[in-house]
C-alpha cells in the first residue's frame, strides 16, 4: 500500500512514522514534509505548489491512501479533489471541514445539535464586538484558520481593544468576523475519534499545554507539551464526553448531511457544569498526535484506508495502557518570534524516547539546525504518570540548542 501524508510539522512526523510501523508495512510519502521527516518517509515525485497539482502526483504515483495531517489543506479541498480522483482520503471534505475553519459554523452546529458549550455572540465589526462584552476576563476569537493566533483571553478592556484593531483595522487574520466567547474555567481535555460516516473510535485521550511557561503562565503557544493517556479522565467522565460530545457530534454530522471521514477532535473545558466543547479541529492534535500515536499498535495504515472507505474497524489496532508524555522544545523568541540557525545537538544520544521534528532543517554538514518556533518534540512512554514523566525528560536533557525553551511541568501541572 502507497500512504501519503500532507504536512511538514511534528504531527506528521508523527503520523508518518505511525504508519510506517503499521503491521502491512506500507510505503509512505509526505509532502511537502520536512528534512527529518524524509528520513523515514519518501518524497513525492512531481512539482506540487496546490491542492490540484499534489492530487495529479499522487495519481501518478499510484497512491493508495491520502492522510490529510493539516487543516489547512483540508479546507482548501484536498478531500474533495484527491476522492473525485480515486483516492480514498483520510479528512473531512472542505464543506466539513468548516468545523474547524469557521468558529460560527461550529458554534451553530454544537447549538443546533445541543452540544455543550459556552456562550457567545457574532460580531461584524469592533464596536459590536464591544457591545457584545459583558464582563471579563472574555474570550475573543477570530473567525477563521488563524493557526492558532486567533484566539485572546482578555482580562481587561484594552487587551480587547488591541485584539480587535489586529482584526478589523489592521486584518491581520484577513476579512472576517469576531465571536465574542464567555470564558470557561476548568482543566482541558483533547478527545480526538475517528470518525466515518455515521460511527466513529476514540483514541486514547490527551491534554496539551498551550501557555509557554510552567504553571500556565505566559503566552499562548501552539503547544509546549502533551500527556496522553486513558487514565487521563474518569471513565464516567470519558462515558458522558462520548455520549454528550462525540456521539452527539457524529449523529449531528449524519443529520446534517455533512460528510466526515477523519479525525475529530473536540477541545474540551472540563468545567464544574460539565464538559464543554472550546472548538472542534478536522484533524488530529499538535502535539497531541506525538503523545498518542506512539501508544497505537497494530495496523493503522490500513485501518485509516478502510475507515477512508468508510468502515472503522477497531480490531486492527489496538492501544497501549501506558502513559505517554510529550515535551516540547521551542527556539529562542518563540512565540512572538523564532530563531533559526541553532545546531540541535545529542539527537543520536536519546535511547528511550522518540523525537519527532517540527521545525528542524538540514543544515550543509547533515546536522539538524532550527528552523521554526518549535523545534521538536521528545516523546516517552511509562506504566505510570511518573516513569513516563521522569523518562520524558532524562532523554529530552540529551537534546541541546542555544536558546531551547521548554516547560518542566508538562505531564504534572492539572493532577493532583
Ligand atoms: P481554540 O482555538 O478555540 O481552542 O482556543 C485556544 C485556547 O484558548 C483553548 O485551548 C483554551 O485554552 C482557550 N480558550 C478558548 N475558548 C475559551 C473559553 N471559552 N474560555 C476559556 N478559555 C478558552
Ligand atoms: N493542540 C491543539 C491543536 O492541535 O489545535
Amino acid at each position: 500500500m502507497k500512504v501519503i501524508v500532507v504536512g511538514k510539522g511534528g504531527r506528521e512526523h508523527a503520523l508518518v512514522t505511525a504508519l510506517v510501523e503499521s503491521d502491512c508495512a506500507p510505503e509512505v510519502y509526505c509532502y511537502p514534509g520536512s528534512d527529518a521527516i524524509l528520513d523515514v518517509a519518501r518524497e513525492l515525485p512531481g512539482v506540487v505548489s496546490d491542492v490540484d497539482s499534489l492530487v495529479a502526483a499522487m495519481v501518478a504515483e499510484g497512491i493508495d491512501l491520502c492522510v490529510g495531517g493539516e487543516e489547512v489543506w483540508l479546507a482548501n479541498g484536498l478531500a474533495d479533489k484527491a476522492r473525485a480522483a480515486g483516492i480514498p482520503t483520510w479528512g473531512p471534505v472542505a464543506q466539513s471541514a468548516q468545523l474547524e475553519a469557521s468558529k460560527q459554523f461550529a458554534k451553530e452546529f454544537m447549538i443546533r445539535h445541543d452540544i455543550p458549550t459556552g456562550a457567545y455572540a457574532v460580531a461584524e465589526n469592533a464596536s459590536e464586538a464591544k457591545a457584545a462584552i459583558s464582563s471579563y476576563p472574555t474570550v475573543l476569537k477570530f473567525d477563521g484558520l488563524a493557526a492558532g493566533k486567533g484566539v485572546v483571553i482578555c482580562n481587561k478592556e484594552a487587551e480587547a481593544d488591541a485584539f480587535l484593531g489586529e482584526v478589523f483595522e489592521d486584518r491581520r487574520f484577513g476579512e472576517g468576523r469576531v465571536l465574542v466567547e464567555e470564558y470557561l474555567e476548568g482543566p482541558e481535555v483533547s478527545v480526538i475519534a475517528t470518525v466515518a460516516d455515521g460511527s466513529y473510535q476514540i483514541f486514547t485521550p490527551a491534554r496539551d499545554y498551550k501557555r509557554l511557561g510552567d504553571g500556565d503562565e505566559g503566552l499562548n503557544t501552539g503547544g509546549m507539551g502533551a500527556v496522553a493517556s486513558r487514565e487521563l479522565i474518569e471513565p464516567e467522565l470519558l462515558a458522558a464526553i462520548e455520549e454528550r460530545v462525540m456521539r452527539a457530534s457524529v449523529d449531528g454530522l449524519v443529520k446534517d448531511g455533512l460528510d466526515f471521514r477523519g479525525f475529530l477532535y473536540a477541545g474540551l473545558m472540563l468545567t464544574n457544569d460539565g464538559p464543554k466543547v472550546l472548538e472542534y479541529n478536522c484533524r488530529f492534535g499538535d502535539p497531541e498526535a506525538q503523545a498518542v500515536l506512539p501508544l497505537v499498535g497494530g495496523d493503522l495504515a490500513t485501518y485509516l484506508k478502510k475507515a477512508a472507505e468508510g468502515e472503522i474497524d477497531e480490531s486492527l489496532i489496538s492501544f497501549d495502557q501506558s502513559w505517554s508524555i510529550c515535551l516540547v522544545m521551542a527556539s529562542a523568541g518563540y512565540p512572538t518570534s523564532s530563531r533559526s540557525g541553532d545546531v540541535v545537538s545529542g539527537l543520536d544520544d536519546v535511547s528511550d524516547a522518540r523525537v519527532y521534528h517540527a521545525g528542524t532543517v538540514k543544515n550543509r554538514d547533515g546536522k539538524f539546525e532550527t528552523n521554526g518556533g518549535r523545534v521538536l518534540a521528545v516523546v516517552a512512554r511509562g506504566s505510570d504518570r511518573e516513569s513516563a514523566r521522569t523518562r520524558a525528560y532524562a532523554e529530552a536533557q540529551k537534546v541541546t540548542f542555544d536558546g531551547a525553551q521548554s516547560r518542566s511541568d508538562i505531564g504534572s501541572m492539572h493532577f493532583n
